[in-house]
């Protein structure tokens, strides 16, 4: 038998409530294949800010590193939260996962299944994949704030993009794309306006497309994709663009395959000199949280993305295909969330 020890990180709002879903359908998952999952709880967010007055502290970050993965919930205050510095705990928490354990690859599926209700009229066969760069951007914390408070205030975000950051997160992606049956990959930026980062992007595609003959390559501004991703979403197979846009057009991309309460993300170390972390792409949605109103499948399907990483792609798509098979029998009625849970872990023990 096989043995994985996994962070657990709850988080805030619905993210205690999804994430136990996700760790009983990841039970059912691994139990009888004989895959044990050692977890270990980390108690931080916002309550444990306002508790302790500590976000995440260097030791508990490194133990967090020894782990095999980690399995996340959401951060985050409610936004008129007075009591919370706006910010601070996604900053503190989860950027700094991102980017100490060097998640380059933020990568967010999107398929459109079977049972549920885009609000896209006629939507078509939506099966894509984002490839949002994870450690670099307007990301980065460069820039500041001058004279601040006076008329003649001055702030800037600098966006940071490296040729090595650039080029790992467009080989990943052009490998990914050369996998698939479409083998498509466009790239995301808006190299019009931002020229330097935009044409370190473009130069970076056209350099590599050579070594894959068979991925038809092409460019699109993110504007222009809002409007495609709303009238012809088909036409994608994967897109690989930075940080701030794909943050952007995954919440876009979540809406339109049925809800943002779908869609999971895998933050990846594909150099593996750290763990993974896998989360919702959501996040800590205060307005519903403590109800059981959250859908927890996007947190399932992230938990199906880590085992998928862990080395149990048998597993990982048993448990796609029992969310498969909870969304055809019983759509996107409304159930609690620990209904949705053990529905699909009935399915997949059928
Ligand atoms: P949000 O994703 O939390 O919520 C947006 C809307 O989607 C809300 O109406 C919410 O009720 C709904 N929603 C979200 N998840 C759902 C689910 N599983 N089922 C059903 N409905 C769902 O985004 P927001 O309101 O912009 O942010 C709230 C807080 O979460 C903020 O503090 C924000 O910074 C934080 N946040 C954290 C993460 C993260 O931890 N990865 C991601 C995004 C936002
Ligand atoms: C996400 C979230 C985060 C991001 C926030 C909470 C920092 O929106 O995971 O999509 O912008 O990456
Ligand atoms: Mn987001």
């Amino acid at each position: 038998s096989t043995t994985h020890r996994i962070a657990v990180i709850p988080g805030d709002g619905i993210g205690p409530e999804v994430v136990a879903e996700a760790e009983k359908v990841l039970e059912a998952a691994c139990v009888p294949a004989g895959i044990a999952l050692e977890k270990k709880s980390f108690p931080l967010g916002a309550e444990h800010w306002l508790a302790t007055g500590q976000t995440l502290p260097e030791e508990t970050l490194e133990e967090i590193r020894d782990q095999d993965a980690i399995l996340f919930g959401a951060v985050g205050a409610a936004p008129g939260d007075t009591r919370i510095p706006s910010g601070l705990i996604e900053r503190d928490i989860l950027l700094k996962l991102r980017f100490s354990l060097d998640h380059y690859v933020n990568l967010r599926p999107s398929e459109l299944f079977p049972g549920t209700v885009s609000p896209l009229r006629d939507p078509g066969e939506v099966d894509f994949v984002v490839v949002r760069e994870g450690t670099e951007g307007p990301y980065a914390g460069n820039g500041g704030v001058l004279r601040q408070g006076t008329d003649q205030e001055i702030a800037t975000e600098v966006s940071l993009n490296t040729a090595h950051g650039v080029r790992r997160l467009v080989r990943f992606a052009f490998e990914l794309a050369n996998s698939r049956e479409r083998k498509k990959l466009t790239l995301v930026h808006k190299h019009n306006v931002l020229v330097n980062a935009g044409h370190l992007y473009q130069r970076t595609v056209n350099a590599m497309a050579a070594e894959y003959p068979d991925v038809t390559v092409d460019y699109l501004h993110v504007d222009a994709v809002t409007i495609f991703m709303t009238t012809d979403p088909s036409r994608f197979d994967v897109l690989v663009t930075d940080n701030l846009f794909g943050d952007i057009i995954t919440d876009l991309a979540g809406a339109i395959t049925g809800g943002i309460g779908l869609a999971p993300c895998g933050n990846i170390n594909a150099d593996r000199t750290a763990p993974s972390m896998f989360e919702p792409v959501h996040g800590s949605a205060p307005d519903i949280a403590g109800q059981q109103k959250a859908n927890p499948v996007a947190t399932i399907l992230a938990g199906a993305m880590m085992l998928e990483h862990l080395g149990h792609p048998e597993q990982a798509e048993q448990i796609r295909g029992a969310v498969r098979h909870d969304l055809e029998v019983n759509g996107v009625q409304a159930r609690s969330t620990a209904k949705i849970g053990d529905a699909i872990v009935a399915a997949l023990q059928a």
